[in-house]
């Protein structure tokens, strides 16, 4: 009988690719999210369209068959999004009560491990002031102090998962991703991070014009392949470890050289406009001794593999919007969501 694996939130970025992983391993998959994945279809064996913020809902989904179950929805975004303020109830709300249901309900039926993806935001803010010396290793998280409501309810998840698994002896895995960027993510439409942002800026932009990055460009940053974010994910479930630990890559860029970096890979002679935007932190980076000695793994691959492969995906995705648009602008428009 096939290994079974549940994937919630595998309709977004980081779970259409796990799906795909989780299959190249013989697993049979269910699929659950709010919607279908936008950019290709899922490789679920069984996908279900449904909102986990609905404990009955939650109920039908989850049964004593999964002996890997990936928790990976949430109402989440790029620094757009969630350092706005615009959206802090939301996000905590949905958010955490999709945690309360899965978790209890996991309870409930005796699933066998649970993997949790937190957040590099859950870091307390005057750690990450300097740009050229945050601290993220995992002691110092606490005392907290997250700069966004999106990190504090990070935090509290992470701690219900922690208190679960002490607590009904469930076996729960926690990890802190990075900035995680690749072919698929979201690239337009509000939720975008820097990488899929400036990737986009560069694809529409035409020698000797700007593209506009939001702040002085001296905020740092390190991004992880999604690829690398899989392996991490999978490896971490498995492992014997308890606690958080960041998957991330320790690579870290300043805002400023990352669009120089995806400049460069367009191959444009194009200049850069600084405006005022949501920053979040002045500094973050993944500090990855633990992943090293907890899992004997940790990313490698460089940030210029990973751009190259998503400024080609975008650009890609930019070019079908113009013959869309031209063919019709009418659904270029309704597209674009105008
Ligand atoms: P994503 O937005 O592409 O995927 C999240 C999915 O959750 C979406 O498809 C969404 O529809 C689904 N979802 C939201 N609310 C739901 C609900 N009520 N019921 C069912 N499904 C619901 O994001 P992602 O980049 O794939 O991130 C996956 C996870 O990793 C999230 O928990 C996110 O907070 C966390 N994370 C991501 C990053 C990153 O850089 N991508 C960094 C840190 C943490
Ligand atoms: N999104 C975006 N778009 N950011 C830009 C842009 C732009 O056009 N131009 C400059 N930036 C700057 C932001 O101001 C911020 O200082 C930096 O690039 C990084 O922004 P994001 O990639 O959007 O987010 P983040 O790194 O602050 O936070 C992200 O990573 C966390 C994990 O490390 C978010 O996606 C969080 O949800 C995630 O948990």
């Amino acid at each position: 009988m096939a290994r079974t694996a549940l994937v919630l939130g595998a309709g977004g970025f980081i779970g259409g690719h796990l799906v795909r992983r989780l299959k190249t391993e013989g697993f049979w998959v269910r699929g659950v999210d709010l919607k279908h994945n936008e950019f290709s279809p899922s490789a679920a064996d069984e996908f279900v369209v449904g909102d986990l913020r609905d404990q009955a809902f939650v109920r039908s989904c989850i049964d004593r068959r999964f002996i890997e179950v990936y928790q990976l929805a949430a109402d989440m975004g790029g620094a757009g999004y969630i350092f706005t303020g615009a959206h802090d109830a939301d996000i905590m709300h949905n958010s955490a009560t999709i945690n309360l249901n899965v978790l209890d309900t996991c309870r409930k039926v005796g699933v066998g491990r649970i993997f949790y993806s937190s957040s590099a935001c859950i870091y307390p803010a005057e750690n990450q002031q300097d740009p050229d010396n945050p601290n993220c290793s995992e002691s110092s998280a606490y005392p907290a102090n997250p700069d966004s409501e999106y990190g504090w309810e990070k935090l509290f998840s992470e701690r219900l998962y922690m208190a679960y698994g002490r607590n009904y002896g469930m076996t729960c895995r926690v990890a802190r991703y990075h900035n995680i960027f690749g072919p698929e993510g979201t690239w337009d439409g509000g939720k975008e991070k820097a990488p899929a942002a400036i990737c986009r800026k560069v694809a529409e932009a035409q020698s000797g014009e700007d593209i506009e990055i939001w702040g002085d460009g001296r905020q740092t940053r390190s991004f992880l392949y999604v690829d690398e974010c899989v392996e991490g994910t999978v490896r971490l479930l498995r492992s014997n470890y308890a606690y958080p630990v960041n998957i991330g890559s320790e690579e870290m860029i300043s805002i400023g050289a990352l669009a120089r970096l995806v400049i460069g890979i367009s191959g444009k002679d194009l200049g850069i406009r600084h405006i005022a935007g949501p920053e979040g932190v002045r500094g973050r980076n993944s500090h990855n001794a633990l992943i090293r000695k907890t899992l004997k793994w940790a990313p490698s691959q460089t940030l210029e593999a990973g751009l190259r492969a998503t400024y080609s995906w975008i650009d890609d995705q930019v070019a079908a919007r113009k013959i869309v648009a031209l063919a019709s602008p009418k659904a270029a428009r309704r597209a674009a969501g105008l």
